[in-house]
């Protein structure tokens, strides 16, 4: 199997350079209105922000910030296929304007945006971000009533492309190996993530991600892993340090970036001197974290019902047999574009793992 990857630099409130209908799954984090961070970004897509902001006009600032988001979601509608998923990570932002303290609700503008474009919202999910810092409070200590509660999530909003399904080829091959496991779906399908911490987030160094908000890697592989298929295409209007092709790659999807700073690319390009260590580690934890789960279930008598097709283990589900995971055997680069190969990992997966580190000492 192979998957391509490109990155192009530019704005992305004009998607000129994507045919219609040409990508799958949107998985995305724009730049979040009202965050400081994120001011002169907006006063650079939309110059009234700077007055707006100047003259304590809060509400006014949100709304051309949003504004110039707004371009971008009507292109998503565009280049989506029917049926594809967007899935969007955004957090509110609090902050004072002229004197008063309030909270920015990026989340719900953008539903109602999406809404009006003609995307069908769906369930989406509150992940915890993981803290570094003891959480700051704010307001007036120990004093009721004008404390502030602590904003430690964000959202994942989830919308579909029109009101009907992807459509897919009848025994769509592509489809059915991609399937993940029972247990992980029960996790995964929860509206609310509070395990997004652990080793394969931190590969872009500190600073960068700082810099680039860059969202935890999990975040995007597990969206890819549940909302599209082998073959597909994934799009990430917002690239930043490129977590979303990082993900892609390693989940064996295509993808495509576009990203209005140039600069992030050498960071992509550090980050992806260690995917196949990444890929291998992967595709390790989640093979062994099911024979895990497998042999948990079976001590506690219960049956395990099916045998994966491509792995010596029990699965729960008929779903699941035709599992197939990948692992990445080769990377090429072309300029801003890469090809990957990989191979299918088999029933010997542990063996097949460990000889690309044996034969390379
Ligand atoms: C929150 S960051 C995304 C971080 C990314 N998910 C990652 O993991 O590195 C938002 C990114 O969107 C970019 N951006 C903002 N406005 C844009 C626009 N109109 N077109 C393309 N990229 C834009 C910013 O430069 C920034 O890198």
């Amino acid at each position: 199997m192979e998957t391509d990857h490109r990155v192009h630099i530019g704005d992305s409130r004009s998607l000129a350079e994507l045919a219609a209908n040409s990508v799958d799954l949107v998985v995305t984090s724009p730049p979040c209105p009202m965050i400081e961070m994120w001011d002169e970004l907006f006063v650079s897509l939309a110059p009234s922000v700077e007055q707006h902001l100047a003259a304590g006009r809060g509400r006014e600032a949100f709304e051309a910030m949003h504004t110039a988001l707004d371009s971008v979601w009507e292109e998503l509608r565009r280049v989506l296929v029917d049926g594809g998923i967007v899935c969007l990570n955004v957090g509110d932002a609090t902050r004072a304007v002229d004197g008063s303290f309030r909270r920015f609700q990026n989340h719900s503008r953008i539903a109602t945006a999406f809404d009006e474009l003609g995307f069908e919202p769906l369930p989406s999910i509150l992940w915890r971000k993981p803290t570094n810092s003891a959480a700051k409070f704010m307001g007036s200590g120990m004093l009721p009533p004008n404390a502030y509660v602590t904003l430690e999530h964000e959202h994942i909003l989830i919308f579909r492309n029109g009101t009907e399904h992807r459509q897919f080829e009848p025994k769509a091959d592509r489809r059915y190996s991609a399937a993940y496991f029972w247990e992980e779906r029960n996790q995964w399908f929860s509206d609310l993530w509070t395990d997004i911490t652990g080793t394969h987030q931190q590969l872009t160094g500190d600073e960068t991600r700082d810099r680039s908000a860059a969202y935890p890697f999990t975040i995007p592989y597990r969206l890819i892993s549940m909302y599209s298929v082998y073959g597909d295409t994934v799009f990430d209007p917002f690239w930043g340090t490129g977590t979303t092709t990082l993900a892609a790659m390693v989940s064996g999807r295509n993808s495509v970036g576009k990203e209005l700073e140039s600069g992030f690319e050498a960071e992509f390009e550090h980050s992806i001197e260690d995917i196949q260590t990444v890929t291998d580690r992967i595709v390790a934890t989640r093979l062994s974290a099911h024979e895990t789960f497998v042999e948990r279930r079976q001590a506690e008598g219960e049956t395990v019902e099916y045998e994966a097709d491509n792995y010596g283990f029990p699965v729960m589900t008929k779903q699941e047999v035709p599992i197939q995971l990948f692992r990445i055997m080769a990377v090429e680069r072309d300029g801003m574009s890469y090809r990957v190969e990989y191979e299918p990992v088999g029933p010997d997966w542990k063996a097949q793992i460990n000889r690309r580190y044996h034969d390379s000492n």
